[in-house]
């Protein structure tokens, strides 16, 4: 597909766009030589370029000798300037594989514009190259035509927000990049100051604070695309720095911001070709966490989690009876299809249950010609057996597996043996899937730290209704927060924000801090909530996610141009590199 005009530069035609309607016409195509094949007298050439890869005969009647020699020269990755003519492939030559597959340019030239040495790996689809090397020679892995289709999916996604949101109002402001700490749970990057001894910026978590400021400032309706830094260990959806699209609006309600959301959603995955109803679906948290155990669900199959506490907590089984008993829970899922597994099998689920903090993992079997298998059947009394097949719908076939514990542990075990099972079972997960996960607690109780903790950020509002229970009963304060969840990940996330200073210093208060530590590290924010701070609110969209769900890849790496390693290096350039002393001396610093 050409979606660049053939003007200001060297090509009439890029590498992706002549048709049979084209035979005839004079050409000039520049590219990579991409395949060549000698085949006796004629010489083959993929000429490849972003747009895609066209056929060029070279054949010594039609070019100089001069010209042939170099074609039968050409080594991979060469850099050409063809001139020649489009002409038609006789049906048994065309390719219907390829765009182009119905012509051929029957070159009148051949210019080599730059070598290449040997690439270290083939410039091809679905290679397995290990990503350290492709890494390393990114501009090379970018040359692939599933790279290049991932960037461009990137382009057309920002794009799109940007129209969507430029139509409604919004406007693009950029804020600093050298900036103060913004608590968004990670660690921060800092950066020394040369002129401020001992002093230091941190790079933003988030623009949170200065989008807030904005708002005070009257400028109402603001977005960014904007990096975002923070120090966390990497996963396949975690970088170092990421990109949001930033949001935020003055005079708004939770509904408002959904609505604009879902609208802006609705424009670009359309742009992008993908359906999906809207109005979203909006999941409560605390239904989240019952039904399938995490706050970004994948709800494209069932398996859901079952609470089956009340019926085991008089059980003969101690180990279920005890957590029942102690203020615990006794969860499991219904693994439709896994009830003929091996007993080996079954009992490696126990290293994932383990893995996510589980003590145990108890099962029980129902094999598909009707017997059940299980260490634990023989600790209930029929009633109980009976109870628990009906609440979990058993039939032939199927195998259960339990967890019991505080309830966040088994609901994290039995999240992620959800997720390895739909994996495990082939259970189809096609297409996209939004929706909303809302009223998130205000606050958590951090066990490391023994102090309380912002679930999303401390300028988050907590719901009126519950705003007496700041001091008292922290853990039921609910909170105007919402995260747009795709596909089983937190694509988004936002909050309405305390506009009232008073609040915004309860709220720091039961953080645990002090009011001098308030006016020290929040004196700014709290002076502009004094100062006609209208009522805001806003989201943060994960781009990097959004665009790897769409793009049907793995890891937020394949969607970044310039991606770092879990190691947050990046091969290319060996950042990050050594400094000298010089430069440490400059900003007052010594490394240990
Ligand atoms: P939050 O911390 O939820 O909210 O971030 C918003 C979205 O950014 C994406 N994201 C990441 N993507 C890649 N790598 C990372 N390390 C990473 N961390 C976060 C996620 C997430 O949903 N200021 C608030 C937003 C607000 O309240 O308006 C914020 O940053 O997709
Ligand atoms: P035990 O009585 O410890 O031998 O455990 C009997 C069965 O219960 C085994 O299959 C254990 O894996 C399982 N089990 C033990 N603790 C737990 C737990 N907390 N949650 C779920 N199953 C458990």
């Amino acid at each position: 597909m050409t979606d660049f005009t053939n003007e200001y530069c060297m090509h009439t035609a890029t590498c992706g766009e002549l048709r049979k309607e084209d035979v005839g016409t004079e050409v000039v195509l520049t590219g990579w030589a991409w395949h060549n094949r000698d085949h006796g007298g004629l010489i083959f050439i993929d000429l490849r370029d972003r747009a895609g890869y066209t056929q060029v005969v070279v054949d010594p009647d039609c070019v100089s000798a001069d010209d042939f020699a170099k074609a039968e020269h050409l080594g991979r990755e060469y850099v050409l300037k063809i001139v020649g003519t489009v002409r038609e492939r006789g049906a048994d030559a065309a390719n219907p594989n390829m765009a182009t597959g119905d012509i051929e340019v029957l070159a009148s030239s051949v210019e080599v514009l730059n070598t290449s040495v040997t690439p270290p790996f083939s410039i091809e689809d679905g290679i397995e190259t290990d990503e350290t090397t492709r890494m390393k020679w990114r501009y090379l892995d970018l040359r692939r035509p599933e790279m290049f289709e991932a960037i461009h999916l990137r382009h057309k996604v920002a794009q799109a927000m940007r129209t969507a949101l430029n139509e409604r109002g919004f406007l693009e402001v950029e804020t600093p990049i050298l900036a103060n700490s913004t608590p968004e749970g990670a660690r921060d990057y800092i950066v020394p100051s040369r002129p401020n001894p001992g002093r230091f910026y941190a790079l933003p978590q988030s623009p949170q604070q200065f989008k807030q400021m904005l708002m005070v400032g009257g400028i109402e309706r603001y977005y960014q695309i904007a990096r975002c830094f923070r120090d966390e260990d990497l996963r396949a959806d975690r970088q170092p720095e990421f990109t949001q699209v930033d949001i935020e609006m003055s005079f708004v309600e939770e509904d408002d911001v959904l609505k604009l959301m879902e609208d802006v959603m609705a424009e670009v995955l359309s742009a992008v070709g993908v359906e999906h109803q809207f109005p979203l679906e909006r999941m409560p948290y605390a239904e989240a966490m019952d039904r399938f155990g995490n706050d970004r669900p994948d709800t494209r199959f069932g398996m859901e989690l079952v609470n089956v506490t009340d019926i085991v907590k008089d059980s003969g089984f101690k180990v279920f009876s005890s957590v029942a008993q102690s203020g615990g829970i006794v969860k499991a899922i219904n693994a439709k299809g896994a009830g003929d597994w091996s007993r080996g099998e079954v009992e490696k689920l126990a290293d994932i249950a383990a893995e996510n903090g589980a003590k145990g993992m108890a099962w029980i079997a129902f094999t598909s010609d009707g017997n059940e298998k299980s260490p634990i059947i023989k600790f209930f009394s029929d009633e109980e057996f009976a109870a628990l097949k009906e609440a979990l719908a058993v039939e032939p076939g199927d195998l259960v597996l339990f967890a019991a514990d505080k309830p966040e542990v088994a609901n994290a075990v039995l999240s992620a043996l959800r997720l390895h099972m739909a994996d495990a079972l082939n259970i189809p997960r096609e297409g996209h899937k939004l929706l909303w996960v809302v009223n998130f607690p205000m606050f958590k109780y951090d066990e490391d730290e023994k102090k309380y903790a912002a679930e999303h950020h401390p300028f988050t509002q907590i719901r009126y209704e519950d705003v007496d229970k700041i001091e008292d009963a922290p853990l039921e304060c609910g909170s105007y927060s919402y995260d747009l969840v795709m596909d089983g990940f937190e694509a988004g996330g936002g909050t309405i924000r305390i506009h009232n200073a008073d609040m915004q210093r309860r709220v720091l208060r039961r953080l645990g801090l002090t009011d001098e530590e308030i006016d020290e590290k929040f004196g700014h924010l709290i002076h502009a909530l004094e100062l006609g701070a209208p009522p805001h609110g806003g989201i943060a969209l994960g781009l990097d996610r959004l665009v790897m769900l769409l793009a049907n890849k793995k890891s937020i790496r394949d969607v970044i141009a310039f991606p770092k390693t879990s190691s947050a290096s990046d091969p290319m350039t060996g950042a990050p590199s050594s400094v000298t002393a010089r430069q440490l001396k400059e900003v007052n610093l010594r490394t240990l």
